[in-house]
């Protein structure tokens, strides 16, 4: 096995530890997305998309800590800070380059805020990734207002071409389908 492979599986074998039982499938989700956006992702945006989330399954600390909402930006901040110094230490074991290992840095502690072509192909995909398959998930922790709003979130932040691949998701809960609606109608 390769060594991206080995630290895929690795990363693959941590983030079952997290709190929130979705965050194996999103972080396979991420990948794919990021894969579909630039199907020539370098391995640096490809481990980026896999470990962006990582700290939650080392630290535990989920959004359940924070009790304001409007203090959303700043919590995200610090869990990609988090989870960039955290991957970067597994990285270490592989031998990557520090050149490749501050990239990697680099485009997790900005994945929700955005930066270069390649910060912006990550946090797309995150976004994506959480449109796809994560609001049943959130609703159920967070309930619907909250969900609306952390909607509203991952979705203004997204470029129009990705905000188009949003809008094509289909979703067979009636209730999901309003949520995002409710969440995005402001955008269209
Ligand atoms: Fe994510």
């Amino acid at each position: 096995m390769n060594k991206f492979n080995l630290l895929k599986k690795e990363i693959w074998s941590i983030i079952p530890k997290s709190p929130i039982k979705s965050d194996l499938k999103h972080s396979k989700l991420v990948l794919k997305w990021v894969l579909i956006l630039c199907p020539n992702a370098c391995e640096e945006l490809q481990i980026s998309a896999i470990g962006h989330d990582i700290e939650r399954a080392i630290t535990g600390i989920t959004e359940k800590n924070i009790k304001n909402y409007s203090k959303i930006k700043q919590f995200k901040k610090q869990h990609a800070s988090r989870s960039a110094k955290l991957l970067s230490e597994i990285l270490k074991k592989y031998n990557y380059s520090n050149k490749q290992i501050n990239q990697v840095k680099y485009l997790v502690k900005n994945h929700d805020t955005g930066g270069d072509s390649d910060v912006e192909i990550l946090m797309s995909a995150d976004s994506l990734a959480y449109f796809e398959y994560n609001i049943p998930f959130y609703l159920k922790n967070y309930g619907e207002e909250r969900t609306i709003e952390k909607c509203r979130f991952m979705y203004e932040r997204l470029p129009e071409s990705a905000k188009k691949l949003v809008k094509k998701i289909k979703y067979k809960s009636k209730k999901i389908d309003i949520i995002v609606n409710r969440a995005i109608e402001k955008n269209n």
